[in-house]
């Protein structure tokens, strides 16, 4: 079925629910926090914006927007350098139809990318981030990448923090990996969307630190706000000649097909990248919540022996089920996508298989997201972030708040009963 496979997993499992079926669901990226008021007022008083604003997106959001990043990650901009897309994911599509050359993506590599390069008829070339090193980039596996390439000028994407793994590039690879983009005609597609919840102990890098020349930073409100639905999304493009191509892709894109980013949505975005305390306590406390649901679910998986990469950012986790790979064949279950498969049928948890990230279906990898559970409907969302308000002690937020996360945590545990 087309469709990203994210969504296409959202959509099977609300059908599930739907039809009175329980299903634990950690299989859709969503944050599921409430709409902060502040934001819903901003939009409630846009209503009567009705005209259609510029294709690149208002003045005045792309101004506060290059504001922001400088602000958050000391990069230079100005407002002709933001564009404003529906989503990032329309401006990653836009990036790529409007530069030359071959896309390479690090594996595993989220849904959308292969997606995004093949529908502008590009080559994808993949390699693997470095398993055994925390999920960053080997220099030496780009370059075999990049030698596979069709010769002239390509595209490298990167997620960071990264889903699915939901590790963080360290300084000095993203540095390393920027000076390597930089002698080898690269442009980096540095997809940020949740360059603001890193967990504790652990900051962003963007590469357009190192090389601002060649860097294109995406990002958007979907995640640190909880505002997917509202499709608002930015890029930051490099000054000269690479921007200017993007920025005349993106109008030919934009202006034929959707015109530009709804203009309430716009207008009240605005608020969004304002330096308000009220908007960075929030982006802070949705974070944080992420944090311990996410460490919560790893260090239980740690427990029962489940190979995965500790957590740094976002909310996600990817680990494998290698050690009882014959133990599942007997079970007739062969591949990482037949485990998602049995996970849902047997145990009632959703999870999205490593291969739809692009991964060695052998490798029994999968990707849970955490950040939908016990936040399934808007209500129980507004209830958790009340009750973390009251109370921050990770494990009374968990033991109290989180019955569905505790009663799938039992369950993964008979799953690996049932295959030790
Ligand atoms: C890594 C990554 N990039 C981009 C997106 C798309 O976000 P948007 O809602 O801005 O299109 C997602 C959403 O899941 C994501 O996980």
């Amino acid at each position: 079925m087309y469709g990203s496979a994210t969504l296409v997993m959202n959509e099977k499992v609300n059908s599930m629910w739907e039809a009175g079926k329980n299903v634990y669901h950690f299989g859709f990226g969503e944050s599921r926090f409430p709409v902060h008021p502040v934001m819903a007022d901003a939009l409630e008083k846009s209503a009567s914006k009705h005209s259609y604003v510029p294709i690149q997106g208002i003045k005045d959001l792309r101004q506060q927007v290059s504001k922001f990043y400088n602000q958050h990650f000391n990069l230079t901009s100005n407002e002709n350098q933001i564009i404003v897309g529906v989503g990032s994911k329309s401006l990653l599509y836009a990036v790529i139809h409007s530069l030359p050359g071959d896309v390479i993506l690090p594996v595993p590599a989220w849904v959308s990318y292969k997606d995004h390069a093949e529908l502008n008829n590009r080559q994808v070339i993949t390699f693997d981030l470095d398993r055994g090193n925390g999920f960053q980039v080997s220099i030496d596996a780009l370059a075999k990448a990049r030698a596979q390439a069709t010769p002239g000028p390509c595209m490298l994407v990167l997620t960071n923090p990264n889903n699915p793994t939901g590790t963080i590039l360290s300084k000095e690879n993203i540095k390393a990996v920027a000076e390597y983009c930089r002698k080898n005609d690269i442009v980096i597609l540095s997809d940020e969307i949740y360059s603001l919840l890193t967990h504790d102990g652990f900051t962003h890098t963007t590469p357009a630190q190192y090389y601002p020349e060649g860097t294109v930073v995406l990002g958007g409100l979907s995640k640190i706000l909880s505002l997917g639905g509202w499709r608002m999304g930015v890029a930051v493009v490099p000054e000269g000649e690479i921007g200017n191509q993007i920025i005349d892709g993106f109008r030919h894109i934009a202006g034929s097909i959707w015109s530009c980013v709804p203009a309430p949505i716009q207008y009240a975005s605005i608020t969004a990248y304002e330096d308000s305390s009220e908007i960075k306590n929030y982006i802070h406390t949705c974070g944080a919540m992420h944090q311990i649901r996410t460490q919560y679910l790893y260090n239980q998986m740690a427990d029962m022996g489940i190979p995965c990469a500790s957590p740094q950012g976002a909310f996600y986790l990817y680990p494998n089920f290698m050690p009882w790979a014959e133990s599942l064949k007997s079970k007739g279950v062969h591949s990482d996508h037949e485990l998602s498969l049995h996970l849902l049928e047997k145990y009632e948890i959703a999870v999205l298989g490593g291969s739809e990230f692009l991964d060695n279906p052998d490798q029994y990898a999968v990707r849970l997201a955490t950040s939908y559970i016990d936040a399934e409907s808007d209500e129980a969302a507004a209830t958790l972030v009340r009750a973390y308000q009251q109370n921050p002690n990770p494990n009374s937020f968990i033991q109290d708040h989180h019955p569905r996360f505790k009663a799938m945590v039992q369950r993964l545990g008979d799953f690996i009963s049932s295959v030790n």
